[in-house]
């Protein structure tokens, strides 16, 4: 491998203004020297960023896979790919080779195309953190079939959304899952899922928790037989670079959940290349991303990153809490992990437990720890540093979306000097804008404005499944010919990036990025609602919380709040997941609205957040005195 990378600053800003002045040339090299392709490409990209079209590595012919797996094989055989720790640290953790993985994908592989999945088709993968998970990923990239894996703690409503959204044939699952001290029944939530799911012809069931299990004659077969009678070499089906690889499912600030999707070329060479120079990996690193493979953390950079780069990656199947909130330093300890990339959340939580937890691990095989999901606050970063990464392993705070495939924003280890709270520099390739509200770049330092991408980069999605307006409508219009990321950020007097957060309706939680549009459908379902605005609140662990406005029709009116707020949740849960429990709710009997009908949620944001110095210009409300009202409500 030989992605150049950066030892300094100074070759650092020599880089980046290579990557912006030529970037064609800048990631043509990259490509070119890391990857093996069945065809090379004859452009390097094209693209029209007012109409949202972007194509990278035209008409080159390349399998995900084959650079995951086979041209490991050589040299690295008999290297453990997947450390697999499983949720019970009782339960032996398993070390699964560059070989058997090709044996375990391969296997899978031909088993997928035997049940008659064919190159484009969708599949849905809804299972816990296990081999299985990734083993299926892989299979899916390997027969050129789109996996659209959804994060296993989603509900019924959910996945049904998500699988009818994109017409999946298969549903790959298992008859459960553990999480901690509990174990939760996939089955049976795929079981109720299907029942809206026409599209799904058959479903595959992994055998992990041993629940009981009711199997559909004709749709549901267990996978192991299937496995054991399959053979373990499969031909890799040659994909065009814009062939599509995965959807994967975000929130939005309206409407049902955006499919985000990403094509094959642009995806591997932007997931390996991040990986390589963010987390500095080097041969026989061990790498241990505490994300779901769910989220697209986990796709990067748990699966095609590391494993890209001939890795060895981790998959976690627990929690940190269980059994005690030593768990992660001491899987650390125990395979002697090198790089550890988590959530603000996670060590927010684990930061207010006693030190011992940590203390008594041995960390010392760390060099980088990483941070990402959402901003992490300056007591946090302290506490990373400090106890983690003992103040000699780089903290890299990344920034990056769904949409963007990789990260985009964040210090390179030993070379840019971290500083908390700060995502710091864009990666070179990256083109990254700051733009004041007249649609203006902003070229100062020192100033706040929303961040957008001005150039396109391999990684980036290519279009929302079904419905490309959307995409075009999201991302591309606020400011034309540029990618809106929807996110605030503050540029420091050297440069360096700090994101504020989302100037949109999405609200962050847990790192958990959940639109409030749908969470607003799900309460307005309820038979007692009239109506619901949600905004996020800061909270000490999850950085933010859910906050619910909510006004009751009038046969609600009589009911008892308490038992009702309770039952509001647990709609929320049942038509979401758990994720999305609101964590305070108020009965109100108005929302602020604009004459326009505009629920002013800023106004909400405040009273939310208990600050009620200034709501700022109330003239366009239709109905003033409510703010007053709603606030004495709380109060
Ligand atoms: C949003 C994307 C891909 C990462 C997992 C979440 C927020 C992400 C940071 C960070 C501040 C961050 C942004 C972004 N975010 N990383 N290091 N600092 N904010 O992916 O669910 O697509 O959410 O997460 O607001 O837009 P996602």
């Amino acid at each position: 491998m030989s992605y150049y990378q950066v030892k300094n600053l100074e070759q650092y800003f020599k880089h980046y203004n290579k990557s912006i002045r030529e970037p064609r040339k800048f990631w043509d090299k990259i490509a070119d020297e890391n990857f093996t392709w069945y065809q090379k490409w004859d452009k390097v990209v094209e693209f029209d960023m007012q109409e949202a079209e972007v194509k990278w590595f035209l008409n080159a012919k390349v399998n995900i896979t084959k650079n995951c797996i086979d041209r490991h094989l050589a040299k690295r055989g008999e290297k453990t790919a997947i450390i697999f720790e499983p949720n019970d640290p009782k339960e032996e953790a398993q070390h699964i080779t560059y070989n058997e993985l090709y044996d375990r994908v391969a296997k899978m592989a031909n088993v997928l195309r035997d049940q008659g999945i064919k190159k484009g088709d969708r599949v849905c993968i809804y299972l816990p953190m296990i081999p299985e998970l990734a083993v299926s990923v892989l299979a899916c990239a390997r027969i050129g079939a789109i996996h659209s894996v959804v994060f296993a703690g989603f509900s019924a409503s959910a996945v049904t959304a998500r699988i009818n959204d994109s017409d999946c044939k298969m549903v790959i699952t298992s008859d459960g899952g553990f999480r901690g001290s509990k174990s939760i029944d996939l089955k049976v939530i795929i079981d109720e899922a299907l029942e809206k799911s026409p599209s799904v012809e058959k479903v595959l069931v992994v055998k992990r928790t041993n629940a009981s299990v009711n199997i559909k004659e004709g749709r549901d077969i267990w996978l192991q037989p299937l496995l054991d009678a399959a053979v373990p070499n499969n031909v890799a089906e040659i994909m065009d670079a814009e062939d599509p690889l995965f959807i994967l499912y975000t929130s939005g600030s309206t409407g049902k959940p955006k499919g985000m999707l990403h094509t094959t070329a642009g995806y591997m060479v932007f997931s390996a290349y991040t990986f390589k120079n963010i987390f500095n990996y080097e041969e026989n690193d061990v790498f241990w991303c505490t994300a779901d493979i769910g989220w697209i953390t986990g796709h990067s950079y748990i699966l095609y990153g590391p494993l890209l780069n001939g890795a060895t990656t981790v998959i976690f199947e627990g929690i940190p809490s269980y059994p005690d909130f030593g768990r992660f330093w001491e899987v650390i300890d125990k395979h002697k992990v090198t790089q550890f990339y988590t959530a603000p959340t996670a060590i927010r939580s684990l930061a207010k437990e006693n030190t011992d937890w940590v203390e008594n691990h041995d960390l010392s095989t760390l060099k980088v720890i990483g941070s990402v999901g959402e901003p992490i606050n300056e007591e946090a970063w302290h506490w990373y540093n400090n106890h983690v990464g003992k103040k000699r392993c780089p903290v890299v705070d990344t920034w990056w979306q769904t949409e963007t495939g990789g990260i985009m924003i964040s210090p390179l280890p030993f070379v840019t000097p971290t500083k908390p709270t700060y995502a710091t520099f864009p990666l070179p390739g990256v083109q990254a804008v700051l733009m004041d509200e007249r649609r203006n770049e902003i070229e100062d330092n020192q100033v706040v404005g929303s961040l957008c991408i001005k150039f396109p980069w391999p990684g980036m999605a290519r279009t929302i499944w079904g419905d490309h307006q959307r995409f075009k409508e999201t991302y591309f219009t606020a400011f034309p010919g540029k990618y809106f990321t929807g996110d605030g950020a503050l540029r420091d007097e050297v440069g360096y990036y700090r994101i504020t957060g989302r100037v949109d309706d999405v609200v962050i939680v847990s790192g958990h990025n959940l639109g409030t549009a749908p969470i607003e459908d799900a309460i307005n379902e309820h038979p007692a609602v009239a109506e619901s605005a949600i905004v996020g609140f800061p909270h000490d662990i999850k950085g933010n919380a859910l906050y619910g406005f909510i006004i009751l029709k009038e046969s609600g009116e009589s009911r008892d709040r308490a038992n009702l707020a309770n039952e509001i949740n647990q709609h929320v849960s049942s038509h979401i997941g758990p994720i999305a429990k609101l964590d305070k709710i108020q009965f109100v009997t108005g929302l602020p609205k604009t004459r326009s009908g505009k629920i002013m949620r800023r106004i909400l944001r405040k009273i939310a957040e208990g600050d009620y110095s200034n709501f700022g210009d109330t003239s366009t409300l239709l109905n003033p005195e409510i703010v007053e009202e709603i606030k004495q409500g709380k109060l």
